[in-house]
Order: C-alpha cells, then sequence, then structure tokens
C-alpha cells in the first residue's frame, strides 16, 4: 500500500517500529524551537507544506506549525485517554504526513476556533491543492474515531486530497467505497 494514501487509524495502525525514512526540517515557521522533531516531516509533506504555506503567507496569513512527527514512544507519552490523542501506532503523526497547524490571532492553540480565523478559513479552502486534507471534519467522528480538528492536516497527494475535497469523503469513506486508491507511485511501508 503506497505511503501517501495509506489510511491509518484505529483499524489499520502502523507498526511500533516504524519511522519515516526521509523526515526533514524544510524551515516552515514553527512554534517550536530547532531541533525539536515535532518540526520534522516527511520529504514530500514538508515541500507541499511549505508551498502551503507561503501561499497563505501571499495573502498576508499566517500558518504556523505545531505539532508534525511523532514517533510512536512520543505519542504514547501523550496518549492518556484524551479523545483528541490518538493512540500509539494509530496515529498519523508517526507517519510524518500530517501537521498540525495554527494562528497568532489564537495564540498558536489547537482550538475549534481555529476554524473561524482567516487562516483556519483559507485553509479549509485550499489545502487540497497542495495535497492536504483536513483529516478529522466536523460531524465525521463517528466514521474517523476522532473530534472535529480544523488544524490537522494530512498530506495525500493532490489527486486523492481534491478528490476528497470535491466529494466530502473522509480517508474512511474514500477506503470503504473504492478501495485503496489505484495509482500508487510511491514507494510502500510495510
Ligand atoms: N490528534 C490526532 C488524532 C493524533 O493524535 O494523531
Ligand atoms: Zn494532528
Amino acid at each position: 500500500m503506497n505511503l501517501y494514501t495509506r489510511l491509518i487509524n484505529k483499524d489499520h495502525p502502523l507498526p511500533p517500529d516504524y519511522v519515516p525514512e526521509n523526515l526533514t526540517d524544510i524551515g516552515i515557521p514553527f512554534d517550536a524551537p530547532c531541533g525539536d522533531p515535532k518540526r520534522l516531516l516527511e520529504i514530500r509533506t514538508a515541500h507541499a507544506a511549505l508551498t502551503l504555506i507561503q501561499a497563505a503567507q501571499k495573502e498576508s496569513l499566517i500558518i504556523t506549525g505545531i505539532s508534525g512527527y511523532r514517533s510512536y514512544k512520543r505519542q504514547q507519552q501523550l496518549s492518556t485517554g484524551n479523545p483528541y490523542v490518538a493512540s500509539p501506532g494509530t496515529s498519523e503523526h508517526q507517519s510524518g504526513l500530517a501537521l498540525d497547524v495554527s494562528c497568532p490571532s489564537i495564540q498558536y492553540q489547537l482550538i475549534p476556533e481555529f476554524a473561524e480565523t482567516p487562516e483556519g478559513k483559507w485553509l479549509k479552502r485550499n489545502a487540497s491543492l497542495y495535497g492536504f486534507i483536513i483529516r478529522y471534519p466536523a460531524n465525521k467522528e463517528p466514521i474517523t474515531g476522532i473530534p472535529w480538528e480544523p488544524w490537522h492536516i494530512r498530506y495525500v497527494t493532490r489527486p486523492l486530497a481534491g478528490c476528497l475535497a470535491l466529494t466530502g469523503l473522509t480517508l474512511e469513506e474514500y477506503y470503504s467505497t473504492f478501495g485503496a486508491p489505484l495509482q500508487n507511485p510511491e514507494p510502500e511501508i510495510t
């Protein structure tokens, strides 16, 4: 199965020892100091995130990275029954394909109010142009198992992101309707 389009959730976890090979800090604005592993992203994801953030900047919007890569062990430390925190192995952050973002006007918090900020609105409209989806939409908790997170974007490539944005399907719904995406040009993970 393709890394970029892989479904990662409670029923489709990553192996505990899975670490993406090509993690990089590409230098996007982050609310974390240099050297903090949360600044890391899988390399294509990092490039796409940088392009997205630069496009927002051209419209005077400040989208800031809060949390990118998290190891299985780090996810274990964070996972305390909080519904917003996925169990170890089931978090997209372990894949390096997910990024939590926020903005200055809400003090860089990860809160539902992000959706009402100009940055949050822009992100919802434009994320798919850069290959990202808002992975945990409002009213889809029964399907995704995760409450609404307007700040969590997941890189899935532009073709799939465009399809999901147009149809309003979650990744779970796409897989249950169509199965795994057919075009898998990227290397697999095991
Ligand atoms: N907040 C998301 C669900 C995670 O922990 O991966
Ligand atoms: Zn997240």
